[in-house]
C-alpha cells in the first residue's frame, strides 16, 4: 500500500506526534509499504492531492489532528484514515464533552467544571485538592494540582507559574487519590478487545509531560498487579468507553483508582482516540505484553481503516 503518516503539525504536542508518526513510518516501510511521511502544515490537503495515498496513517496528537478537523478534511477528500472519525474526535478530545457522553451510561468519572480563569483568581472552583486542566490537550500539557500546599496562593495569584496564565478557561476536577491506570482497546476483524491494565508508578510528583517522555521517569508495571475484579472493571469500562464514542482502529483510556475505596474508587480520566505510539508509549507497550508487536500493531490499525 502507499500509506502517508501525518504527524507533527503545530499543537502543543508536535514533538510527541513526530515521535510517534517517524516510529510509525519506519515499522510500515518494514512491513513493505511505500511510505509518504508528512509534517503537517496549512497546506496538507494539497499536499495529500498530490500525494494520492491509499491510506493515511493518523499520528498526529491533540488540535487539530485529534479534535475532528482533520478527520473532516480527510473525509471531504476522499480518503480513508486510521483512528477515529470525526464525530468521535470532536466529543473525546474534550473532556467535558466526554464526560456529558460516558456517565449516564455508568462510567464513573470525577465531577468537572469548567471555570473562567478570572474566577480563579477570586476563589477555589471546590474544596483543594483539585485538578486543573484544559478541556482538549493531551500529554498533560497544561495540568495542575491544586493542593493546600500549592505555593500558588489561595486564591490563586494571578502572578503564579501555572495553566491559568496560558488558557482563558480551564476545567477543574477533584483530585482522586491513588493510582494511575491505563487500558488500550484494539479492534480487529474479531471486535474490540482490550489489552490488560498498565499501571505507572511515579517516584515523585504526577505522570506529567516529564514523566510520559523521559525514559526511567516512570515505572511501567504492565500487567498491573491489581486486583482481578479491579482489572476486569479497568477492561469493561475501556470497552464501553470505545464503543460509546465511536472509537474506531484503536483508544486508551485513561484512569485514577483510589485503592482504599475497592471498586468505588476506581474513576475514568478520558479516552484518548490518537494514543502515543512513542517507543515509551502505553498502547504498543500493552500490545507486545499481549503477543503483538509494533509492526503487527501497526499494520492491525492501517487494515481496520481499510477493512
Ligand atoms: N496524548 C498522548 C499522545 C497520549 O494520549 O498518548
Ligand atoms: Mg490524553
Amino acid at each position: 500500500l502507499h500509506i502517508a503518516v501525518l504527524m507533527g503539525g503545530w499543537a502543543n504536542e508536535r514533538e510527541v506526534s513526530l515521535m510517534s508518526g517517524n516510529g510509525v513510518a519506519d515499522a510500515l516501510e518494514a512491513n513493505g509499504h511505500r511510505v509518504t511521511r508528512i509534517d503537517m502544515d496549512r497546506d496538507v490537503a494539497l499536499r495529500l492531492a498530490e500525494t494520492k495515498p491509499d491510506v493515511v496513517f493518523n499520528a498526529l496528537h491533540g488540535v487539530p489532528g485529534e479534535d475532528g478537523s482533520v478527520q473532516g478534511m480527510l473525509d471531504l477528500m476522499g480518503i480513508a484514515y486510521t483512528h477515529s472519525g470525526l464525530a468521535t474526535s470532536v466529543i473525546a478530545i474534550d473532556k467535558q464533552l466526554t464526560k456529558q457522553a460516558l456517565v449516564p451510561h455508568g462510567i464513573p468519572m470525577p465531577g468537572g467544571r469548567i471555570v473562567a480563569v478570572e474566577e480563579l483568581h477570586e476563589r477555589d472552583p471546590m474544596p483543594r485538592p483539585y485538578v486543573l486542566k484544559p478541556v482538549n490537550e493531551g500529554s498533560s500539557v497544561g495540568v495542575a494540582i491544586v493542593t493546600d500546599d500549592s505555593n500558588c496562593g489561595n486564591p490563586i495569584a494571578r502572578d503564579a507559574a501555572g495553566p491559568w496564565q496560558e488558557f482563558d478557561q480551564l476545567l477543574a476536577e477533584p483530585f482522586i487519590r491513588g493510582r494511575e491506570l491505563t487500558t488500550a482497546v484494539i479492534d480487529d476483524a474479531g471486535g474490540s478487545h482490550a489489552l490488560g491494565v498498565t499501571e505507572l508508578v511515579i517516584g515523585d510528583g504526577f505522570y506529567d509531560y516529564e514523566h510520559k517522555y523521559t525514559e526511567g521517569r516512570t515505572e511501567h508495571v504492565c500487567p498491573a498487579k491489581i486486583p482481578p475484579e479491579i482489572a476486569s472493571l479497568c477492561e469493561q469500562y475501556a470497552l464501553r468507553a470505545h464503543a460509546l464514542l465511536g472509537c474506531h482502529g484503536t483508544s486508551r483510556t485513561d484512569f485514577r483508582w483510589d485503592d482504599s475505596q475497592g471498586e468505588d474508587g476506581l474513576f475514568v480520566l478520558e479516552t484518548n482516540t490518537q494514543p502515543g505510539m512513542t517507543p515509551l508509549s502505553l498502547v504498543p507497550e500493552q500490545a507486545r505484553a499481549a503477543g503483538i508487536g509494533y509492526g503487527e500493531l501497526v499494520e492491525l490499525i492501517v487494515m481496520e481503516a481499510i477493512r
